[in-house]
């Protein structure tokens, strides 16, 4: 298989789209670590999935929030796999923890937000590097929208941590380009199986009804095999030359005008 023999940690691959990145990745032939924060039973259902896949890993726990845990999570995959081809930050935490408004956001939220995405990455980042050779892939997972926009308030505290960490990738791409290793920052539309999930049903439809109308011009949301694709083909040896960007993996969405109704602007 094309990247049989590589190593991969996924953070947040007990469910959603770090789900679908391992998944993808174990279909090509990749050991996955699979990370979890407090969902063991989803971790333990990933890695059954990862082995029908025909690969192996193993399950490890963190607080992403935690630099300390963060140490701890790689020095098991060191002493599990010896060496690491492909780092995905990937975890967020529940949107509970940091989704308020400008003028009520709490400083722990904030930092809730800056911790889970920023610092983990950094930190992340420098573990993963020592375990790493040419060829090494590293990629965040943002949301590049809500790091570009205002309109939905409470996202203020993820949307800032992801607008830092896109600025990370570009920083840590430079720093690696010698070394062969490649940094970037993959950005999902609304993907189906996810936080998505945890929206109130009426919520959740008026998302889908309104991305199948023509927001998203593929006419669906993403899936988190959907995103998983796009990692595992960043993985290639054919993406060498691809580094420091943000890639928009969300069906064209990204491309639609925010002041155009979509019915006007797909015929
Ligand atoms: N869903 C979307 O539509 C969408 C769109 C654009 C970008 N994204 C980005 O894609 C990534 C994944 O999103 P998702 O919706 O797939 O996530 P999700 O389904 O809500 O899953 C979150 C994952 O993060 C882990 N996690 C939560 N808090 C953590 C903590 N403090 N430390 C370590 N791990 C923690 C969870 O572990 P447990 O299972 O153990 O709790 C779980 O594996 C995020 O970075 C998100 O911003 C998502």
């Amino acid at each position: 298989m094309a990247l049989d023999r590589k190593h991969a940690l996924s953070t947040g691959s007990s469910r959603g789209i770090g789900r679908g990145i391992a998944l993808a990745l174990a279909e090509s032939g990749v050991k996955v670590a699979i990370h979890y924060f407090q969902n063991e039973r989803a971790a333990k259902e990933t890695l059954d999935q990862v082995r029908k896949r025909g690969s192996d890993g193993f399950l490890v726990q963190a607080d992403v929030t935690r630099p300390d845990q963060i140490t701890e999570m790689f020095q098991k995959v060191k002493a599990e796999f010896g060496n690491l081809d492909i780092f995905v930050s990937n975890a967020r935490p529940e949107a509970s923890t940091f989704f308020q408004p400008p003028l009520d956001i709490t400083l722990e939220q904030w930092d809730t937000a800056f911790d889970s995405q920023a610092k983990a990455f950094l930190v992340g980042v420098r573990e993963a590097l020592p375990l790493m050779s040419a060829g090494g892939r590293i990629f965040a997972i943002t949301y590049a929208q809500g790091s570009r926009t205002g309109g939905l308030q409470p996202w203020i505290g993820m949307g800032s941590a992801k607008a830092a960490l896109e600025s990370l990738v570009r920083y840590f791409a430079v720093a690696v380009a010698k070394r062969g290793i490649t940094v970037n920052a993959i950005s999902p539309g609304w993907t189906e199986d996810s936080v998505l999930n945890t929206l109130p049903d009426q919520v959740q439809q008026l998302i889908r009804d309104w991305h199948n109308r023509g927001w998203t011009p593929m006419g669906r949301l993403g899936t988190p095999a959907d995103v998983g694709d796009v990692a595992t083909l960043l993985c290639s040896e054919k993406a060498r030359w691809i580094t420091g960007q943000v890639i928009y993996a969300d069906g064209g969405a990204s491309l639609m005008n925010p002041e155009v109704p979509p019915e006007i602007q797909i015929r």
